[in-house]
């Protein structure tokens, strides 16, 4: 059997709180769940995709870190998840930065070293699908995953901060495919929407189009729901959306009893029906699995379509 080819979408805009994390962790453990091997590359400092989003402890970072300064192979924490994987974030990564300022004494090449990094992994455990989370504002490190990951996708919220953040995520997107980088932007996604907001809606989608003129590539249909009960649900309890809509299930069944017996320590469940926001992640996994498809069917395999 040959090898999978290495499918790594990065998840990526210097603004921060556009919905990056939770998008990686939710769209990973879905596919995930579908039978596929999934690897999270959690690339932030803050580790929020391994400590809150799926209540890993990790190693801070450090095993990440030394694979981007010295090509030191990565060994992922096994099924955190059913058929998920993860590299852990964690403050360690802050070194890099550091160190990719001296790069030109030290002749540290981040991109390079993690090019070579994720293939050695992929050879070995033939990952379906790898999506990496990023941190706000850390360029070096950023220009590095631009330049060494598959596909790009971009979150945004509705709001102008984070729409100029897209633009500027786009210009560094181009200068790292002018500098060769092979990675393909396959959207940009609207986070923390209001579905009913329509004329709103088709407004900021407008702005994204424009936004994306010359970079081949749309914004998704699918826009992920504010849902801030859920949200807060989804991070305290270390809970995917499909998770959550189990315990929040389980938790209605239940609530009569808990109510009498008013169960002492009960963390209280805010959500009542994150359903809506699972069926948003559930079809922005559809669409970025069928742009995915579409780009290497498009591609012809050692030559020229
Ligand atoms: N559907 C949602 N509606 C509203 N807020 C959300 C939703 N999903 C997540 N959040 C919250 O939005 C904030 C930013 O999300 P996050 O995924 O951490 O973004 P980023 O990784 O870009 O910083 C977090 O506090 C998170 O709990
Ligand atoms: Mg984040």
């Amino acid at each position: 059997m040959t090898t999978q080819p290495l499918r790594s979408v990065l998840v990526a805009n210097q603004k921060g709180g556009v919905g990056k994390t939770s998008i990686v962790t939710s769209v990973a453990s879905m596919v995930a769940a579908t039978g596929r091997r999934v690897l999270i590359v959690d690339a932030d400092q803050q580790a929020n995709a391994t400590v809150s989003d799926l209540g890993v402890e990790g190693d801070g970072g450090g095993a990440l870190s030394m694979a981007l300064q010295y090509a030191q192979p990565l060994a992922p924490l096994k099924d955190v998840r059913p058929n998920l994987d993860l590299i852990a974030g964690g403050t360690a990564l802050a070194l890099v930065g550091a160190a990719a300022n001296t790069a030109a004494h030290s002749g540290i090449d981040m991109r390079a070293n993690l090019l070579q990094v994720m293939s050695a992994l992929q050879e070995q455990e033939s990952y379906d699908l790898v999506l990496v989370d990023s941190g706000p504002g850390d360029a070096p490190l950023l220009d590095a995953l631009l330049g060494s990951c598959t596909y790009l996708v971009v979150p945004t919220k509705d709001d102008d901060a984070s729409l100029s953040g897209v633009e500027l995520l786009a210009r560094r997107y181009l200068r790292a495919r002018r500098d060769g980088a092979a990675i393909e932007l396959l959207g940009v996604v609207l986070f923390d929407v209001n579905p009913r907001a329509t004329v709103r809606n088709r407004e900021a989608m407008g702005q994204i189009e424009d936004l994306l003129e010359g970079s081949n590539a749309q914004p998704f249909q699918t826009m992920i729901r504010s849902d801030r009960a859920a949200a807060v649900d989804l991070r305290t309890r270390h809970l995917t959306p499909s998770e959550l809509v189990a315990a929040a299930e389980e938790h209605q069944r239940t609530r009569i009893q808990q109510l009498r017996t008013k169960i002492a320590g009960e963390r209280r469940m805010w959500s009542r029906d994150p359903s809506g926001l699972a069926s948003d992640y559930q079809l922005l996994t559809r669409e970025i699995l069928q742009r995915v498809a579409e780009r290497e069917t498009a591609t012809v395999p050692g030559g020229v379509a």
